[in-house]
């Protein structure tokens, strides 16, 4: 309660000031901004007239510091701190170096195929093109999608020969990025979803801002082809009643890792021995191309009766991310009604929005069974699989690295299997960026970030640390997006011969 409501918030007082003690709720303490400057006088410049609060103490203990930025409430969500990205982070330290040197970046750090110079062919443009004609595609669709769309949608998930949806088991998304927003923000707070570590940001960051404490993993293990530990995830279940259900990411972001049939047949006889749902990220599910193409499955085919949510796009897959456009297909619902009703939470939030982006919707089917799709298709993963035999023969000559050519997805994770000194730095001869990235790195900073921001100081190459993917392992992701031959081979002979400098 604050006691003199005319008060403006924020200002110091002096100790004569007659006005009584402004008290707290205890629901949180105020909070300040983060450069350290609170208080309105410090802000100004004035740091000499900056007076204590005549706060001593809030209710619940806290004793507040002085010139702390006041609000009536605080305001900041308690997962604010968990939002991480350093995938899009490093961007501003990139354009910085891009800047300082004149030079063009090498981004490897974002998965976007289009963005790297990956053609769209004439024929999905002219069924864009022709469906922007229509005065239909310029209207609101209905909440769930445009229902043609999600019946051919149904359809090919019921091609797949295991659980079978209606239209109505599917609603449409902003992007898959904004489904997966709202299925964790939808849960009840203490409901927890175990996801794969390393995490990718969007799943563990959301899931850990939902939750207000660190996002809870399983591992993925970089020494049996990046398979998750089964026995660790049932244990973890076993012991922690607030796990409500498991993430898959299946191919994976950040490792490139498919699973196998067997693999999520198991996780999914975790989630039915302990009433749990799963939540499987299938938005790479049609890019698989390695040799473990032979042994994977789809999430419909092996879920038998166990609630679950497959989240799907077209981001990489046409690739169109530009569109924001992805869904989610809810498998089981009507036999578990906790489940349905959190399903049909989501179709409310969905409504308050109205609804999805519409032109994208349109095309889905047209794009999707025109004739020459599926050999588009193959296409891509032809490519990517050249790709990774690439890094595989690249990636040979380098010593005290895990690095498992990707069998789906279009990522690569190299993992530091051998510590780097406390010294280890990679040189970098421009002396504005050298010094610009020695300011980023304070003393104490991560192995993998150190190589990260110098390799981009260096040489323009822009990586991700693993270490920011919720891991303990060093290391750091890229793709195997590079279009161009020659740029592709000097990018990663060039991170191949930073490795072996960095780790000597
Ligand atoms: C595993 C995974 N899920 C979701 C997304 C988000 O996709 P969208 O572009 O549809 O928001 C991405 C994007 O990189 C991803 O890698």
């Amino acid at each position: 309660m604050i006691s003199d409501p005319e008060a403006p918030l924020g200002r110091p007082r002096g100790r004569s000031d007659p006005r009584p003690t402004i008290w707290y709720p205890a629901a949180g303490p105020p909070t300040r901004n983060n450069r350290g400057l609170s208080c309105v006088c410090c802000r100004a410049g004035r740091r000499d007239a900056c007076i204590p609060f005549d706060l001593p103490q809030i209710p619940g203990g806290q004793v507040l510091q002085t010139g702390v930025l006041i609000m009536r409430r605080n305001i900041v969500h308690i997962g604010a701190d968990e939002l991480h990205y350093e995938i899009r982070n490093i961007v501003e330290v990139a354009r910085e170096v891009a800047l300082l040197s004149g030079q063009t970046i090498a981004w490897e750090n974002i998965g976007d195929p289009v963005a790297k110079g990956e053609p769209i062919p004439a024929w999905i443009k002219d069924i864009v093109a022709q469906a922007s004609q229509e005065n239909s595609a310029y209207q609101y669709s209905p909440t769930r999608g445009l229902l043609e769309t999600r019946e051919f949608l149904a359809a090919r998930t019921n091609a797949l020969g295991g659980t079978e949806i209606t239209p109505d088991d599917i609603i449409f998304f902003n992007g898959l990025g904004d489904a997966v927003n709202k299925v964790y923000s939808l849960l009840r707070r203490e409901a927890r979803i175990i996801g794969p570590s390393p995490a990718y940001p969007t799943h563990s960051s959301a899931e850990a801002a939902h939750a207000g404490s660190a996002h809870i993993t399983y591992k993925l293990d970089p020494h049996n082809g990046w398979l998750p530990d089964l026995d660790e995830l049932r244990n973890k279940v076993k012991y922690n009643e607030n796990i409500a259900g498991i993430l898959i990411i299946n191919p994976d972001n950040p490792t490139g890792a498919v699973f196998p049939r067997d693999v999520i047949s198991e996780m999914v006889a975790i989630a039915r021995d302990y009433d749990l749902f799963i939540l499987a990220d299938e938005i790479y599910i049609n890019m698989v191309f390695g040799p473990a193409r032979e042994q994977h499955a789809s999430l419909a085919e092996v879920i038998g009766e166990t609630p679950a949510i497959s989240l799907k796009g077209i981001s990489k897959e046409i690739p169109w991310p530009g569109a924001r456009c992805g869904w989610a297909e809810f498998y089981n619902q009507h036999g578990h009604p906790i489940f349905q009703k959190y399903c049909q939470s989501l179709l409310s939030a969905k409504m308050l929005e109205v609804c999805s982006t519409t032109l994208p919707q349109l095309v889905i089917p047209r794009i999707m069974a025109h004739p020459d799709y599926a050999e588009w298709q193959s296409e891509r993963n032809a490519f990517y699989r050249r790709r990774s035999e690439q890094i595989k023969e690249i990636f040979a000559r380098c010593d005290g690295v895990t690095v498992n050519i990707p069998d789906g997805a279009f990522y690569l994770s190299v993992v530091f299997d051998k510590a780097a000194r406390p010294d280890a730095s990679l040189e970098i001869k421009n002396s504005a960026i050298r010094q610009y990235i020695h300011d980023l790195l304070p003393h104490g900073s991560p192995a993998d970030k150190r190589f990260v921001y110098q390799l981009l100081g260096a040489h323009g190459i822009c990586v991700v640390p693993l270490s920011s993917f919720v891991t303990k392992l060093a290391g750091f992701r890229s793709t195997l997006l590079e279009r161009d031959d020659d740029r592709f081979l000097w990018i990663y002979n060039t991170i191949a011969d930073a490795i072996n400098r960095f780790l000597s």
